[in-house]
């Protein structure tokens, strides 16, 4: 008697576990997928923002967005990039940077720059400051950046003259900047005699010009190298 019952309980027991099987297997496959919890930047057709509380994620970057374009539609901003813009169509005439050229822009603020080198069609720019600003610029200490040797084709700085230590800052950019490749830096404007100065922290580059410029609104001396 008590042998029945307990084969009895066992089915019992085998009867659930398939039954919650079931259950499980059609759960998962004939849930219709989520629509509220699409992430809007996997798919750049979909405008709509759902409104449900599994939507967070995405809204820091919407405020850095809303933040950016009101940044970018600026006077000053678009006057910064377009003296950056002026300044890099100069700079093509003096070396051979293309569309294709790695470039690494230091000490890179908000990223005027970085800005004016996607617009006049360089594809792969680096923009590195102390202080982070997305999409633009990533953080990084100019004096020791994160990057291998010689893997830009171009570096660019107008602010050597604040470096902490202009000879650690010339000598990272020398090295993270391939043989063959562009060094280019604008200081406060001046004659010959600073230039001079500022070319002995070059210690692996050759002088190709230097020439003045207007960058943001102040006069300086752009100077030209070229990595050896
Ligand atoms: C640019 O390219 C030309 C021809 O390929 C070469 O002679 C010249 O030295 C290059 N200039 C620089 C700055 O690399
Ligand atoms: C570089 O890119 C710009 C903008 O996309 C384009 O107008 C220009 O023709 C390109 N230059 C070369 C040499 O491909």
């Amino acid at each position: 008697m008590e042998k029945h019952i307990q084969i009895f309980l066992t089915k019992i027991s085998y009867l659930s576990i398939a039954v919650s099987t079931l259950i499980l297997i059609f759960i998962f496959c004939f849930q219709p997928p989520p629509q509220t919890c699409i992430n809007p930047n996997s798919n750049p057709n979909q405008k709509s923002h759902p409104l449900s509380t599994c939507h967070v994620s995405p809204r820091p970057i919407t405020t850095v967005d809303h933040k950016n374009h009101r940044l970018w539609s600026t006077n000053t901003w678009r006057k910064s990039v377009s003296s950056f813009t002026s300044l890099f169509i100069n700079l093509q005439t003096l070396t051979n940077i293309s569309n294709h050229t790695h470039s690494l822009i230091m000490s890179a603020g908000g990223g005027q720059a970085v800005m004016a080198m996607h617009q006049i069609g360089v594809v792969d720019v680096t923009g590195v400051e102390v202080i982070d600003s997305p999409p633009l610029v990533s953080r990084a200490d100019p004096h020791n950046l994160p990057f291998f040797d010689s893997v830009f084709g171009l570096g660019f700085s107008v602010e050597l003259d604040q470096a902490l230590f202009p000879d650690r800052y010339v000598s990272e950019m020398e090295r993270t900047v391939s043989v063959g490749g562009v060094i280019v830096v604008c200081v406060q404007v001046c004659g010959d005699d600073e230039v001079n100065d500022v070319l002995k922290l070059f210690r692996k580059s050759e002088f190709l010009g230097a020439r003045n410029v207007t960058v943001m609104a102040s006069k300086m001396t752009m100077i030209v190298v070229k990595r050896i």
